[in-house]
């Protein structure tokens, strides 16, 4: 192979032809998420800055009284305007927002996708200069194609996913997706302002050497979940907790390794949301020869939406690891498990 650059929209265009009765509106759709990560981006990689300059204002007496307005907040109103723009979806659900948001169609355009995102993932990490994340999932409506979208639409299994991706804010910004035909890679090259395909055909390692789980809530873990963790340790594996799940994720889908969040006292289902963080990166992951369980050992992409902002515990990463998991939870376990 050559080393000419493809950019994102010329892979998913390419990617077009791979499906048979492709409107093009999936393309479409994923073309909207990537403008939107690089508007994103563009303020993400100014947040310290727009601090200094907001103090510096306040004390020429120029401050215009506005609220800087919150990063998550603001990634939110940037996919949410870039998806409505170009009428490819026909409706919207965010961590950010208590229900889903229905989009009309353009035109006499009607579409038969909708999303889910977590605009912006760890974003307690924001104000530390630690890396952040997007990540997204696209589904076919289920509901009458005539009428608006339905809540029913925005319910349905991980398994049911027609595409699935993420976006991280690091050294460098990486957009990682897949559409079910493996899992590839594009980073964002600021010079030309294209994300550029870097990452083709991306496959987990069978097993790794990294866990990252919060291992500061282990004596709230159930026991099998500390007697994991306790091997773990044993077997000198190393501990990496970002505390963005995009970002220790995806630190898992390079280098192999597991991520655990378990139900704790606080969160008994777990903390993570199933809709915007859970199903879409167990998709990925899978996509990529990884697997995803919760720590009652259900497949995660198998659980049951029953409600928008619904939780789980999860467990995910290299497929031997989270067999090994499995194992554990099986051995240990007061409570019987289900299959
Ligand atoms: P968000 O910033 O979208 O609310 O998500 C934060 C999540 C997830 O990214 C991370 O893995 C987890 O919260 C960290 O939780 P703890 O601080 O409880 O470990
Ligand atoms: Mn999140
Ligand atoms: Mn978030």
């Amino acid at each position: 192979m050559n080393n000419r650059i493809v950019t994102l929209d010329e892979f998913i265009i390419r990617r077009q032809k791979d499906f048979p009765f492709a409107s093009g509106e999936l393309t479409g759709l994923l073309r909207d998420i990537g403008v939107a990560a690089k508007i994103v981006n563009r303020e993400v990689n100014k947040a310290g800055l727009v601090n200094i300059l907001g103090k510096a204002a306040s004390q020429d007496g120029n401050a215009s009284g506005d609220q800087v307005q919150k990063l998550d907040l603001y990634a939110n109103d940037k996919l949410i305007d870039c998806l409505k723009n170009s009428g490819e979806c026909c409706g919207v659900a965010s961590e950010e927002n208590e229900d889903f948001i229905p989009i009309p169609g353009v035109g006499n355009k009607t579409s038969k996708y909708v999303v889910v995102f977590d605009p912006l993932d760890g974003s307690s990490n924001i104000d530390v200069n630690v890396s952040v994340g997007t990540i997204f999932g696209i589904y076919r409506r289920t509901s009458d194609s005539k009428g608006p979208c339905k809540l029913e639409d925005f319910l349905q299994k991980g398994a049911d996913l027609v595409a699935a991706g993420y976006v991280l804010y690091g050294t460098s910004t990486l957009l990682v997706y897949t559409t079910g035909r493996g899992v590839n890679g594009f980073t964002l090259d600021p010079s030309i302002g294209e994300f550029c395909l870097s990452h083709k055909d991306i496959q987990i390692p069978k097993s790794g050497n990294y866990y990252s789980v919060n291992q500061g809530y282990y004596l709230k873990f159930d026991v099998e979940m500390r007697r994991y963790i306790d091997q773990c340790s044993d077997m000198n594996l190393r501990l990496r907790y970002i505390g963005s799940m995009v970002a220790d994720v995806h630190r898992i889908l390079f280098q192999g390794g597991i991520f655990v969040y378990p139900n704790t006292r606080k969160y008994p289902q777990g903390k993570l949301r199933l809709v915007y963080e859970c199903n879409p990166l167990s998709f990925i992951v899978e996509q990529a020869g990884g697997k995803a369980m919760t720590v009652q050992l259900k497949r995660i992409l198998d659980l049951e939406v029953k409600h928008l902002h619904q939780r789980a515990t999860i467990a995910i990463g290299s497929p031997e690891m989270v067999d090994e998991m499995k194992a554990f939870v099986e051995r240990y376990s007061a409570t019987p498990t289900f299959d």
